[in-house]
């Protein structure tokens, strides 16, 4: 029997991305390059790997405008791969702008059964200096370590589980980072070392909502509307009302400190839930968790609460998606 192989999904970003000169860091095009060229790039892949590697080019997109057909996409190529049994291991190469909104998807659909690793890159493959093929190398070195189940984002020698890991910089090389604690596992000359203790099974780590299956939500066409209200001085009813008016189906509030809401908001929210749209409070907050009570109508909301508000609008479409229609 062979060796079970490697799959490199790639989707775009800046790990992908041309700009017409070396010392161009901003202003470049992202999403052009082929996985199979960034692969090419890293002279000792096939080693790291420790055995076969097969390339897909899922999309190639400015993660910025993830979309639906893209995640569906995505998330079909890793649900075979999770069952194939000559697969050890996935990695996808993914811009930084929505890496982590993908991230929390995948861990919150997939079973943590085989590595599922998210790599990215803040400067474009044609910099003087890039920073991809250094990331792609420790991506497929996590994964293909006897790397640990579940799903990954290794960025900068770091490796951040999908639940905690945050863009928090728009510019400088190390920007992702794990909120509320330090990376999981370290990548240093080709080797990983873990920080903590293999957790990847433990529930409190999973959606803390009912989700599809990855196969409901695949014969989907879009996923239910949800969008993200900032609360602050001078917020206003009028922006909640006019997305209820459009037609959407839940609304997350990043709100100030411990997710409170201007009163000039709350009758809005209140007229919103009323109409059976669905509204969960977080916190704007770039650090730090909320600790308020009273912060949902139900334990599962008031613990979505602790997530940052980019996944907790991706947690809310899961859970809508889940709900039965009539
Ligand atoms: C993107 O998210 O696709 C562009 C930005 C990046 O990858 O850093």
């Amino acid at each position: 029997m062979g060796q079970s192989k490697l799959v490199i999904l790639g989707t775009g970003g800046t790990i992908a991305g041309r700009a017409d000169s070396q010392s161009q860091g901003v202003g470049y095009k992202a999403g052009q390059i082929t996985v199979q060229s960034l692969l090419d790039a890293v002279p000792d892949l096939e080693q790291q790997a420790l055995g076969p590697v097969q390339t897909q080019q899922i999309a190639q997109v400015d993660s910025k405008d993830m979309d639906w057909p893209v995640w569906r996409a995505l998330l079909r190529a890793c649900a075979q791969a999770l069952e194939d049994a000559d697969t050890r291991a996935v990695v996808i190469t993914h811009g930084t702008d929505t890496l982590e909104e993908t991230a929390w998807l995948l861990h919150s659909l997939l079973p943590a059964t085989k590595p599922i690793v998210l790599t990215c890159a803040m400067r474009p493959a044609t910099a003087l200096l890039a920073d991809g093929p250094q990331n792609l190398r420790d991506a497929v070195t996590v994964a293909a370590s006897g790397g640990r189940s579940g799903v990954w984002v290794v960025a900068g020698g770091e490796v951040h589980a999908a639940a905690q890991v945050q863009k928090v910089h728009p510019y400088r090389l190390q920007a992702m980072r794990s909120v509320e604690g330090g990376p999981q596992a370290l990548v240093e000359e080709g080797r990983v070392r873990w920080l903590v203790p293999d957790a990847s099974s433990s529930p409190s780590s999973r959606a803390v909502l009912p989700v599809p299956t990855p196969s409901c939500l695949l014969a989907l066409d879009e996923l239910p509307w949800v969008e993200v209200v900032f609360s602050g001085a001078l917020a206003r009813a009028s922006g909640v009302d006019a997305l209820v008016a459009a037609g959407v189906r839940g609304i997350v509030v990043a709100g100030t400190g411990n997710a409170t809401v201007h009163e000039g908001m709350e009758a809005a929210l209140q007229r919103a839930r009323d109409k059976g749209v669905w509204i969960w409070r977080g916190t704007r907050c770039a650090e730090g968790l909320p600790v308020a009570s009273g912060l949902g109508s139900s334990p599962a909301e008031a613990d979505l609460a602790q997530l940052p508000v980019a996944k907790a609008r991706i947690a809310m479409m899961l859970a809508l998606a889940a709900q039965p229609r009539d």
